[in-house]
């Protein structure tokens, strides 16, 4: 698309209405989940703009599956989903959020996030799952 902003000698002529490229320039780029929704879709990983919190983490990724049980996922809040798994030790659910785990995808698909986010989404959900 040809660009319709056209300077001439310092002056701005702007074709269409400012009301219009303003609304376009603020709309929102994408829809995010928020925490404790469940996505209709898998979102895209996040952009990497600074470590997220767990709470977050959580919220954009691992809530696509583990908020309602998709492809059995143990849910968030549920004692009884998590407590086998807590028993196998928190080093084991890095381990295996981090790296994969049968149908649980390395990382939860979230592949440009660091380890540490990883970590820090588990203990979110462990802990909210007592
Ligand atoms: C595409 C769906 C999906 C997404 C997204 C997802 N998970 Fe999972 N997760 C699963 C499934 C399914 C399992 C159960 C695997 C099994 O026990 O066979 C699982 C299991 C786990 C477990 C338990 C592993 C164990 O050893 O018992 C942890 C911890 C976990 N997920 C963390 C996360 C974190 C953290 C995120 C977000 C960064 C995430 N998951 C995102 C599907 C998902």
């Amino acid at each position: 698309m040809v660009s319709s902003l056209v300077t001439v000698s310092g002056v701005s002529y702007s074709e269409g209405t400012a009301t219009d490229s303003v609304k376009e320039r603020i709309a929102p780029v994408g829809k995010s989940c928020m925490s404790g929704e469940s996505c209709a879709a898998a979102p895209a990983a996040p952009a990497s703009a600074g470590p997220k919190s767990g709470k977050d983490l959580y919220g954009t990724v691992c809530t696509t599956c583990h908020a309602t049980g998709v492809l059995n996922a143990p849910k968030f809040g549920n004692a009884g989903d998590w407590a086998p798994r807590i028993a196998k030790g928190l080093d084991t659910l890095y381990t295996h959020a981090i790296g994969g785990f049968n149908s649980m995808p390395p990382k939860g698909t979230c592949a440009s996030c660091s380890d540490d986010e990883i970590k820090g989404a588990v203990k979110y959900m462990v802990d909210g799952s007592k």
